[in-house]
């Protein structure tokens, strides 16, 4: 724990979850809960539920569920002692300096140190491009056009001739040469020691969403190779998961992100006003970035390249921000190669014109597969309207299928029913997509006994935290160890501790769990869908049936166990007595 536990419980009952998550998510009440659309994952009906009794949220459609920390862990992206930072600061609760662990204080502590030196390396270079020493990246720089104002605000900078400068600026900073290296600053050769990675080139400082520099990317001037040196991963740096710009763009609120190629053209559309756009970091978009992007919006216009390699990462990138939930466009750049050309010679208005004639991404697919046959030839031809029934197959939902059937037939002339029959026929051979599952624990429905075993358990676990009463006249067959899970086994600890103390809080049990995965298992717990059951007779059965399967799991599993742990056989000689008990027992769930 890096806070104590009646803090952390102090700050989470400190912020109603109703209050936070209405900050993000539109919901309404309908009975004891309010819904709205999950923000985990994407839906045109509400599935997503906070309920302000248990201070708990749940998805029923992607299973992402938690308390107030685990949300703000999953949509700010913040680590578990983040999230605690963020609503004691809304709370006004005063937080104590973080107690660490001496492994998370080490951890921490590198990552703050490779934090700070690459900030320090940021100002070397913007105070070396503003030197004599500068002129040449100056000069660069004013030659693509980029004002004072701008050039400040990215912190660009520039890295000088001379390889050892930075290494002996930073080492007068104080900071070690292993510091230096493990931040890809500088390498280490025999012949000449420890020099800087960069010489001679224009650097972008690459920022995190909280405008911390994490890496750098350093441009040469005029030809060269590399055109752009980056740095390499490191503990800080993580290529996948952040977005050169993300930091100014995520404030911009423009109703849709614009998706670049290069750093020059993030700069050059937020020079321009369009200040939503981003680019990744000099390796292809993944699908983390997709993730990150729906934090803040549903549009993601993608301006790529005009050129063959332009179009095949746009067709890429769509793909990647359709399974995200996004919907993609594709801004047209001819004649120019990419939004920097395009700005610089045709202008701002120009470049609004064409954000606003954006291509569907559908429609930009068909139009490049259209190119792929010659639509004089009768066989080509049909061939490409195969291709196209087989895209169509591709959306999951009915009506958004027919919109774009309709519309695809009037665009390319085809007649409706007859693509319409390719569809079906299509769809006969490999059947209609399904909407995207994300794998997220505790939802799955798998058939295998391993699964079934814990899904019992965490009905159990969510029967009694939606009736507690029912706890007193069910404890005699169960026990803490009958949850075979070491997470569940945790959670059923603290549960049934607080429960036979008269407490009841599962909100508060999520918080022992730092690991996001983990507090996301925590909350499926008490979030699993309890079957449907008319009266009390069914009831009574459908909990007899639970409580018997979880029994028997942990007989079959201690029985597995006899022979190497100790405590398995008073588990065996127990659970035997407590199966033929129940087998025999009527539990009534009659009130009193
Ligand atoms: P300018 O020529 O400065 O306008 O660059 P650009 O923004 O048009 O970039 P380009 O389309 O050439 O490349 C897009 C992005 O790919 C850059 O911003 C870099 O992140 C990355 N990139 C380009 N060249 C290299 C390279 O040689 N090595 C690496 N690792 N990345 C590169
Ligand atoms: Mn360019």
């Amino acid at each position: 724990m890096f806070y104590p536990e009646e803090l952390v419980e102090e700050v989470r009952m400190k912020n109603d979850i109703v209050d936070v998550v209405s900050g993000y998510v539109k919901l309404q009440k309908k009975g004891s809960s309010f819904w709205g659309l999950c923000p985990f994952h994407n839906e045109k009906s509400p599935s997503f539920s906070v309920s302000g009794d248990r201070q708990m949220y749940h998805c029923f459609g992607c299973g992402a569920g938690g308390n107030v920390f685990t949300f703000l862990m999953n949509y700010e992206n913040f680590t578990f002692p983040e999230a605690i930072r963020a609503l004691a600061e809304r709370a006004g609760v005063q937080l104590p300096e973080a107690e660490l662990s001496e492994e998370a204080r080490k951890k921490a502590g590198r990552r703050a140190r490779l934090l700070e030196v690459n900030k320090e390396a940021a100002k070397y270079f913007y105070f070396h491009l503003r030197s004599p020493h500068g002129e040449t990246g100056q000069k660069y720089l004013k030659k693509r056009e980029l004002s004072d104002e701008t050039i400040h605000r990215f912190g660009l900078g520039y890295a000088g001739k001379s390889g050892a400068d930075l290494v002996e600026y930073l080492r007068q900073k104080g900071f070690e040469d292993d510091l230096i290296k493990e931040a890809g600053l500088a390498n280490f050769s025999e012949k000449r020691g420890l020099l800087s990675q960069f010489w001679n080139r224009v650097m972008f400082p690459i920022q995190d969403i909280n405008h911390r520099v994490i890496g750098f990317g350093g441009r040469v001037m005029g030809d060269g190779e590399p055109k752009y040196l980056n740095s390499p991963e490191t503990p800080v740096f993580d290529k996948r998961r952040n977005l050169y710009g993300l930091n100014f763009a995520r404030t911009a609120r423009a109703g849709n992100m614009i998706l670049c190629e290069g750093y020059m053209d993030v700069i050059a559309l937020h020079q321009a006003g369009f200040t939503q756009a981003v680019a990744s970091l000099g390796t292809a978009f993944t699908a983390e970035q997709a993730n990150l992007l729906h934090r803040y919006t549903e549009s993601v216009l993608l301006a790529y390249d005009s050129d063959g390699a332009g179009v095949k990462a746009a067709l890429r990138g769509i793909g990647i921000l359709r399974e995200a939930g996004i919907t993609g466009k594709v801004i047209n750049m001819r004649p120019y190669k990419d939004p920097d050309e395009f700005i610089k010679n045709l202008g701002r208005e120009a470049f609004k014109e064409r954000i606003d004639n954006a291509e569907n991404s559908f429609f930009f697919e068909i139009r490049i597969l259209e190119e792929q046959y010659d639509q004089s030839d009768p066989e080509a031809k049909t061939r490409f309207h195969r291709e196209i029934a087989k895209k169509l197959c591709e959306f999951t939902e009915d009506v958004e299928r027919e919109n774009y059937l309709q519309a695809v037939a009037d665009k390319y002339h085809i007649g409706f029913e007859n693509l319409r029959k390719l569809v079906l026929a299509y769809a006969s051979q490999t059947g209609f997509a399904r909407p995207v599952e994300r794998p997220r624990s505790g939802v799955q429905q798998r058939s295998n006994p391993e699964e079934n075993a814990k899904k019992a358990q965490r009905l159990l676990i969510t029967w009694i935290t939606d009736e507690p009463p029912i706890f007193p006249k069910i404890c005699k067959y169960i026990s803490v160890e009958d949850f075979t899970e070491e997470l569940y086994r945790k959670v059923a600890k603290r549960l049934f501790a607080d429960l036979e103390q008269g407490n009841y809080n599962p909100a508060g049990i999520i918080s022992m769990f730092e690991d996001e995965e983990e507090q996301r298992e925590a909350a499926s717990l008490f979030n699993t869908n309890l079957p449907r059951m008319d009266n009390v007779k069914e009831r009574e059965k459908a909990l007899h049936d639970i409580l018997f399967s979880v029994k028997k799991n942990s007989y079959e599993y201690y029985t597995a166990k006899l022979g190497n742990d100790v405590n398995a056989l008073k588990q065996v000689i127990d659970g035997k007595k407590a199966l033929e008990e129940l087998a025999k027992t009527h539990i009534s769930l009659d009130a009193g």
